[in-house]
């Protein structure tokens, strides 16, 4: 379920028409429809009842605290990869239990913190690490749970950009699966260390259910091996990656990805064992638009441009992966209606290079795309950008991050305000006297 639709004519976020939140809080503005969020989370997790897995949302894809918190009523946990994950996490109201942590340069800072508030599983990248977790662990008291990323040489199909593809070798991310196992037994003989298992996060999106397969082959492998010489493992951490609609029927469902997934945990499930996934893109992606307003119609050369107030500022995806964005106007003309993504049928339409404000050949939000003829101060709609908007966004340019605002039923509430020139200068208004050298 995606609840925004065209009715009568305009586009809504369930009860609430995108025209007056434009006009009410101002574009650009990131407009969240709660049910959405809710309804695929709830349904994520029934795809995969049968593991009873511990569902951490992946807080880097939308990490709006007022969010978190609705996921967290849902029985989410947290995948927070920083301190400030954390801080969100814990401001959210999100049961450390729930909580987990990755990252493959975590500070000694973010260990200590996550190890304070004795999250339910810290997932390591390297042997430094185990190290440094383990005299922290020793410093204050506590044993940690801890499992090892590994990195299981895994390509991911040929749709995942290779600018997110995580699991290959040679990558950043994760301890070569050849050493995860040395690197358990070496953990598990630190007593004040307690490693429970394993972590995989193969790429971002993977289209296809069979390199989850593959990759959990390879981690049943590792997981039988050690525990022939006697280890037992209780976490299997299979990460995010789970795919969201950009066009239409394009991604397979979650219950295409339960169908490879389940049944080879199992026999782990009977052994006890706990399954974690880190969802994020999946979950949030649809559950989010871009609202943001025509400035310009200019040609250049052969080119109609359509300038407007939103950039790669405020949605980076497009500038830095090529990504697609459906876009369409909130109000559009009575015949280009659209009933679905596919708009080719749509009479009138004309193509547009849609383009931001900022200061680089790069702010492209799309190249020749087909949208009706678009008129200065028209609100634009950027679909499925509840996941990786938001949290992308920078103050280049000096341009002000955009409002949040979510709906629910016919409930309008901003949930994060726009920024204001006070905001970009805070900061820096220090007093330089106690900052100078001598
Ligand atoms: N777990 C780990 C360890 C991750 O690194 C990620 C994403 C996730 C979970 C969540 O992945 P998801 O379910 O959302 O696919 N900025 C890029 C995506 C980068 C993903 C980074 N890691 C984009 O806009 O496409």
């Amino acid at each position: 379920m995606d609840e925004f639709t065209y009715r009568d004519g305009s586009l809504w976020c369930e009860g609430v028409s995108l025209t007056s939140v434009a006009n009410r809080f101002g574009t650009p503005t990131y407009v969240y429809s709660a049910n959405t969020l809710i309804d695929h989370y709830r349904r994520f997790a029934k795809a995969f009842d049968a593991v009873n897995p511990l569902i951490c949302f992946s807080a880097k894809a939308l990490s709006n605290v007022h969010l978190l918190r609705l996921l967290g009523q849902e029985g989410a946990g947290i995948d927070a990869v920083s301190g400030g994950e954390l801080h969100r996490a814990t401001v959210a109201g999100i049961d450390p239990e729930r909580t987990v942590l990755a990252g493959v340069g975590k500070s000694e800072d973010e260990l200590r913190d996550a190890v304070r508030r004795k999250i339910r599983c810290i997932n390591v990248e390297s042997e430094a690490e185990v190290e440094l977790l383990s005299r922290i662990a020793r410093e204050e008291g506590e044993r940690p749970r801890l499992a090892i990323r590994v990195n299981p040489d895994v390509a991911p199909d040929q749709r995942t950009p290779a600018r997110t593809t995580t699991g290959t070798r040679g990558g950043k991310f994760g301890v070569d699966i050849e050493r995860a196992a040395a690197l358990f037994a070496h953990a598990a003989a630190d007593r004040s260390l307690r490693i429970e298992g394993f972590h995989v996060h193969l790429g971002s999106p993977i289209f296809d259910p069979q390199v989850y397969a593959t990759a959990l082959d390879r981690l049943l492998g590792l997981v039988a091996r050690l525990e022939a010489e006697g280890h037992r493992i209780t976490t299997l951490n299979l990460g995010g990656g789970f795919p969201a609609e950009y066009v239409d029927r394009t991604a397979p469902s979650w219950d295409d990805f339960a169908e490879v997934i389940v049944h080879r945990l199992a026999g782990f499930r009977r052994g006890g064992g706990q399954v974690i996934f880190e969802p994020g893109r999946t979950i949030a992606a649809n559950a989010g638009i871009l609202l943001s307003t025509v400035r310009y119609l200019k040609q250049a050369g052969d080119q109609q441009l359509a300038v407007i107030d939103a950039g790669m500022t405020h949605l980076a995806r497009a500038a830095m992966y090529d990504s697609y964005h459906f876009m369409w106007p909130v109000l559009p003309p009575a015949e280009a209606v659209p009933v679905s993504r596919d708009v080719s049928g749509l009479a009138g339409l004309t193509a547009y290079d849609v383009v931001g404000p900022i200061c680089e050949s790069s702010d492209y939000l799309a190249r020749g795309r087909s949208l009706p003829v678009l008129a200065a101060g028209d609100h634009l709609a950027i679909f499925t950008a509840g996941a990786y908007g938001m949290t992308m966004t920078s103050n280049y340019n000096s341009q002000l991050r955009p409002a949040e605002v979510l709906v629910q039923g016919d409930q309008v509430t901003l949930v994060r305000r726009r920024e204001t020139y006070a905001d970009l200068v805070a900061l820096e208004l220090l007093d330089t006297s106690d900052h100078r050298d001598g």
